[in-house]
């Protein structure tokens, strides 16, 4: 298949790419776009065979379901049944923007779209890119991440057609996404709401709502067991291992170090993700620079970026430094974390 890539400024949401991109999704194609979090790989989320088409195009198992993304938060009765008022109340407050919140389906939903499960995810995007090709696709575009199974989602248009190229009808190029992470997944079918994947609408962000709403049940105790389907799967890891080290910045600094000569004298291509303030001590290969300590938006901003220029050097063995989880930093360090495969060294 030939993949038309079309460059757009993201004011300039009257482009005739974007109406032609619409056109490809009421006809059951498939449209690679920017929005704030990270690329979406979209289909007509109300058709059975757009969903499979996305699922293939990723190389995604077929139970992992979709996102569906809307416009318009009155579009959500087309969509969802038994919808409760703090939906609302969370809709007023962060939507467009990166939350998505997990409903009971309607049936005008297919199976496909939502993995089989009876429930659906569903987010308005804060890009006016994306908001103009949902309506010019009819409303409901489902959208995972645009990458291969497998890999980090995509923050620049040059990963989407590293992927996508050749997979896709179009891909519209809107420059680098402005988060950088996955919105936050909040279940609301649950008798209390639920975060299942962190992102930048934090927990902080989400309590005071939460327990205006739901004031005689208590803080579910037990930990989350993480229900997103797609958390079953295994992560994007890095092409080299990497490994996470946490300490005092003294102590982090001459352990990597010292690791790292060990493994180059092996042979071995050495790799070391580090802040602004760290950087220039460290003696591998590949260092990566992904922003100041305080600056848990820059962090966000440059985490999968920095990973795919790591599997492009195919470095064999990645150091990590530990960022703050504060803030958006809960997703950080989520992400990190399932890249490493959980391997932390704490010195
Ligand atoms: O920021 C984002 O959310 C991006 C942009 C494109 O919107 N999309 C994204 O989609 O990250 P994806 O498919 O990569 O991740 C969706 C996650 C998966 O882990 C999936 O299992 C979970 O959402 N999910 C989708 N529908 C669900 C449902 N009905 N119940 C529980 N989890 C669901
Ligand atoms: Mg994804």
């Amino acid at each position: 298949m030939k993949t038309r890539i079309y460059k757009i400024s993201s004011s300039n949401v009257d482009a005739v790419a974007i109406k032609e991109a619409g056109e490809i999704l009421r006809r059951g194609g498939l449209v690679a776009f920017p929005t704030e979090t990270v690329y979406g790989l979209g289909g007509d989320a109300l058709n059975d065979a757009s969903a499979a088409r996305i699922y293939a195009a990723k190389g995604r198992p077929v139970d992992n379901p979709l996102i569906v993304h809307l416009g318009r938060i009155k579009d959500i009765t087309a969509i969802a049944l038994e919808i409760p008022e703090v939906f609302y109340t969370l809709a007023e407050e962060f939507w467009p923007g990166p939350l998505t919140m997990i409903l009971k389906k309607s049936p005008l939903v297919p199976d496909s779209t939502t993995g089989g499960l009876k429930t659906v995810a569903v987010r308005m995007p804060n890009h006016q890119t994306a908001l103009k090709l949902i309506e010019m696709a009819g409303g409901f575009v489902a959208a995972p991440s645009a990458n291969l199974s497998g890999r980090p989602s995509p923050t620049k248009s040059k990963y989407v057609i590293e992927d996508m190229d050749g997979r896709v009808e179009m891909i519209i190029d809107g420059g680098e996404t402005e988060i950088g992470l996955e919105s936050t997944i909040l279940d609301l079918t649950t008798s209390r709401p639920e975060i299942l994947r962190p992102g930048s609408v934090t927990k902080e962000m989400l309590d005071p709502i939460i327990a205006t709403n739901f004031p005689d049940i208590m803080e579910n105790s037990s930990p989350n067991v993480a229900r997103a389907p797609g958390m079953k799967y295994r992560h994007y890891a890095p092409k080299g291992r990497l490994i996470i080290v946490d300490g005092e910045e003294k102590a982090v600094i001459s352990y990597i170090n010292a690791q790292v000569r060990k493994e180059k004298e092996a042979g071995l291509l050495t790799g070391v993700i580090a802040s602004s303030e760290t950087w220039k001590n460290y003696d591998a290969d590949e260092i990566k620079c992904i922003g100041a300590r305080q600056d848990e938006e820059g962090i966000a901003h440059n985490l999968y970026r920095v990973l795919r220029e790591l599997d492009d050097k195919i470095t064999d063995v990645i150091y990590s430094e530990t960022f703050s989880s504060e803030g958006i930093g809960q997703a950080i360090m989520n992400r990190l974390l399932k890249a490493a495969s959980y391997q932390v060294v704490r010195v």
